[in-house]
């Protein structure tokens, strides 16, 4: 850790651990409703349960965005963070919104939109946190007058991302014009803003991972925004298929979706280069591990099983059923879990002033190989619970619950896989603990 306030970082990596591990669990709750009989029933429905668990996941990859900003911003600019304070209160106003949230989805208090369930008050909230969050960073560049490219990118993406919240802030009446909005939200952030934050952060730790020439790496990084606008903006049409809208979005979705895999190809080219020049020879391998395993892994759950239904032709039958369960897992565990855990393990040994090297990787190195064979089972069961799913009910005409009840032995095959994900989930919070907390005194990198 070579500037003091980077330890604000340590704070939101904190809080971001251990919202993973509360996500997860969430996750259990709401898959012992598939498998039944349900004990929460009366207490906690699926709606509630499966909004906790997805919002938590939101929260908790903002918040490790956040934090890599606050790690990344004086290293690239070279300065400490114009105001510690304000970095602190933000996190606190940010972390109370997320606690109102969760509590007032337990009695009910829901707006009811898929990931944005959040009551409208709340909502201006998470405005008051961004503003506050992109002043304080804006004005620390601005005092160290030192703009790079890989940052430009990475606060680029959150300014974005904040800009794109508030059209998911629109009350309409129409139930067409309600879902067109939305999905400027869900889908340009994944697949469109959140892209630009893990390619920066991708291109931060692979320059230091593998002490390759920033120049040459930042060209890729220009690569990958242009990929992203290119597909990813018309590429919103695949989720308009079925919405209400003209049907020109059938091909305009089609289309452009099917690119989208480019720029997450893109980035695994670019991790593969990396490695091949550099031979993995960086001291901190939990890091490599991480760094190189999301940009794999995004490629597989984001590229190619995002690909796997978004044509019309499939979405027709896939859409809504757990085709879409099984990549929206794997896409937002490979690219947002993922860049951020690598984030994580990177930071880990500057807070603690322990040098790379001696380091204890083994609990670490558990807690990868459990998370990302965990994951990978978990989306094969729902692979195989999505085929059958969308076979029994959408072509055979059975009914919901009868195709459920012929689906059950692969909620017990998720049951499993995800018992191993936990596993590494736990492995994870313990190491983090185990690394210890900052150290007061200034380690020079
Ligand atoms: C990291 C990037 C990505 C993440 C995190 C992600 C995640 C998700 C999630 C959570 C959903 C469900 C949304 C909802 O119903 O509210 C979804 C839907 C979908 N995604 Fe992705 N996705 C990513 C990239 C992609 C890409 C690159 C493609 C296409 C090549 C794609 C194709 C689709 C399609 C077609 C649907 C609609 C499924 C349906 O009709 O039910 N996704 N994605
Ligand atoms: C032990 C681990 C987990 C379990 C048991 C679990 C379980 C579930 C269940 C039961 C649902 C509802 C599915 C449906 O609507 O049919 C769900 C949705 C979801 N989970 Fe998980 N989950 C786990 C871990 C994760 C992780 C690690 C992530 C991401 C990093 C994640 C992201 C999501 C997303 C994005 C959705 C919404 C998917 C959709 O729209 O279809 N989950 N999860
Ligand atoms: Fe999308």
């Amino acid at each position: 850790m070579t500037y003091q306030s980077q330890r604000i970082a340590y704070a939101y990596f904190l809080a971001s651990v251990l919202l993973f591990g509360l996500q997860v669990a969430f996750g259990f709750v709401s898959l012992a409703k598939y498998l039944g009989p349900d004990p929460l029933l009366n207490v906690l429905n699926f709606a509630t349960s499966k909004a906790i668990h997805t919002n938590l996941l939101l929260v908790w990859v903002l918040t490790g965005f956040m934090g890599a900003a606050y790690y990344m911003v004086p290293e690239e600019s070279r300065v400490e963070i114009y105001s510690v304070r304000l970095a602190y209160v933000q996190l606190a106003l940010w972390l109370a919104i997320g606690v109102i949230a969760v509590v007032g989805y337990l009695f009910g208090v829901t707006a009811g939109r898929k990931f944005l369930e959040m009551p409208q008050p709340l909502k201006y909230g998470v405005v008051v946190v961004m503003v506050m969050f992109l002043v304080n960073i804006l004005l620390t560049i601005r005092k160290a007058g030192r703009w790079t490219t890989t940052q430009g990118v990475l606060i680029g993406g959150l300014a974005s991302a904040a800009l794109l919240f508030v059209s998911g802030m629109i009350p309409f009446d129409n139930y067409t014009l309600d879902r067109f909005y939305r999905w400027w939200v869900v889908h340009l952030w994944v697949e469109g803003v959140w892209e630009l934050i893990l390619g920066a952060m991708l291109a931060f730790l692979l320059i230091r991972l593998s002490g390759a020439d920033r120049e040459v790496m930042e060209k890729w990084l220009y690569v990958i925004v242009g990929l992203t606008f290119l597909s990813g903006i018309l590429g919103t049409g695949h989720h308009y298929y079925w919405i209400g809208v003209p049907q020109y979005w059938l091909w305009i979705g089609g289309v452009f979706s099917a690119l989208e895999p480019l720029a997450f190809l893109a980035m695994t080219a670019y991790a593969y280069n990396l490695m091949r020049r550099s031979g993995l020879a960086h001291p901190n391998t939990l890091a490599l591990h991480w760094t190189i395993g999301s940009a794999v892994m995004s490629m597989l759950g984001a590229g190619l099983l995002g690909l796997a239904h978004t044509w019309p032709q499939v979405n027709r039958w896939t859409h809504g059923t757990h085709i879409t369960t099984m990549h929206g897992h794997m896409a937002f565990f490979g690219a947002y879990a993922m860049i951020n855990l690598a984030m994580i393990t990177y930071a880990l040994p500057a807070f603690a002033g322990v040098p790379d090297e001696s380091r204890d990787t083994r609990l670490g190195l558990w807690a990868f190989w459990l998370m990302v064979g965990g994951m990978f089972g978990m989306t094969m069961a729902l692979a195989a619970a999505g085929i059958t799913q969308t076979y029994l009910e959408r072509i055979m005409g059975f009914g919901y619950l009868e195709t459920q009840q012929k689906i059950q032995v692969h909620y017990l095959m998720w049951l499993a896989t995800s018992i191993v994900f936990a596993a590494g989930v736990i492995a994870f919070i313990w190491d983090f603990a185990k690394a210890g907390l900052p150290r007061a005194t200034v380690v020079k990198a």
